[in-house]
């Protein structure tokens, strides 16, 4: 649940998410139901949203909506990301920091959200256990982090090859009371969305969202550390099954192809770091 036949916004058999997506944030979203799920999971967030919270967006991009609502109901609002511009449109950040090196004071938010963002943050030189570990710290004790996630469409090996058994795994050190919900992984009426068809791992796993909500419910861990976190293709390179990283290569070349575009500009640095990974590994 929910399936695109249960969801609200598929009316007429078309994805109005989609469309409202590609609406709100002024962009070419990608296409359903993917690239439109994210809106009815951040409207179920809202109402988790009350006066007096404070809320904190981790890799919140250009897109209001959150920052919007707290204005509106008279929380407090705090959104961070890297970046000054999404898809040139001004983020709506109030600090530009990366996770990795949150400045906030541990046990200062209600709610932590992270829209599409968790699936990134080891290519900005912030692990994914850290990142996470950086979520839970500044968040109450009884608190929620509430995170969605693209699965078999792009990030990190977890989330492109979409382990959801290790996804949890992360998770559990901080929260015994984890769910974790499948949006559009039955797409009917919608077609299913296969963006690597030529990809042998994951040519018949059609993409979708999963909404991960926990809640706060165990003391902080100890043992976490930013250690041997790289960014950039590096970090891509790194993160990704090698047989994957040769497969966007090949499309790259002209060899394969992929319905998931591939950057023009970042052929050359994916060829230098496959030459010096073969390299090293020769050594
Ligand atoms: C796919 S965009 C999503 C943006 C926005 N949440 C939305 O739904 O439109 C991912 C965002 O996460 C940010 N991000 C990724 N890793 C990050 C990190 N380690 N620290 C802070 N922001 C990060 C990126 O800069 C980018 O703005």
């Amino acid at each position: 649940m929910p399936a695109c036949s249960d969801c609200s916004m598929l009316i007429d058999d078309r994805c109005r998410a989609h469309e409202k997506s590609e609406a709100d944030l002024g962009r070419v979203s990608p296409p359903p139901p993917i690239g439109g799920c994210e809106v009815p999971i951040v409207e179920q967030y809202l109402p988790l949203i009350q006066a007096g919270m404070r809320v904190l967006e981790v890799g919140c991009g250009a897109w209001g909506l959150i920052r919007d609502r707290c204005a509106a109901v008279g929380a407090h609002y705090e959104g961070i990301d890297t970046v000054q511009e999404y898809f040139g449109v001004k983020s709506v950040a109030t600090r530009f920091e990366n996770l990795a090196e949150l400045s906030f004071a541990d046990d200062f938010f209600d709610l932590v959200i992270g829209n599409q963002t968790m699936e990134h943050w080891n290519e900005y030189g912030c692990r994914t256990d850290w990142g996470l570990y950086q979520c839970f710290r500044v968040c109450k004790p009884g608190g929620q982090v509430l995170l969605n996630v693209p699965i078999h469409y792009h990030g990190t090996r977890l989330f492109l090859l979409g382990d959801i058994d290790k996804i949890r795994d992360l998770f559990t050190p901080f929260s015994s009371a984890v769910t974790m919900e499948s949006w559009g992984k039955d797409s009917g009426p919608i077609a299913p969305y296969y963006a690597h068809p030529n990809y042998s791992r994951l040519k018949n796993k059609s993409a979708y969202n999963l909404d991960i909500r926990s809640v706060k419910n165990r003391p902080l861990p100890t043992g976490y550390t930013n250690k041997g976190a790289s960014s950039g293709w590096k970090a891509t390179y790194l993160g990704n099954p090698k047989s994957y990283v040769m497969h966007r290569l090949l499309c790259k070349l002209g060899a394969s192809s992929t319905n998931y575009p591939v950057p023009p500009d970042q052929l050359d640095r994916l060829k230098a770091l496959i030459r010096e990974q073969t390299q090293a590994s020769r050594v």
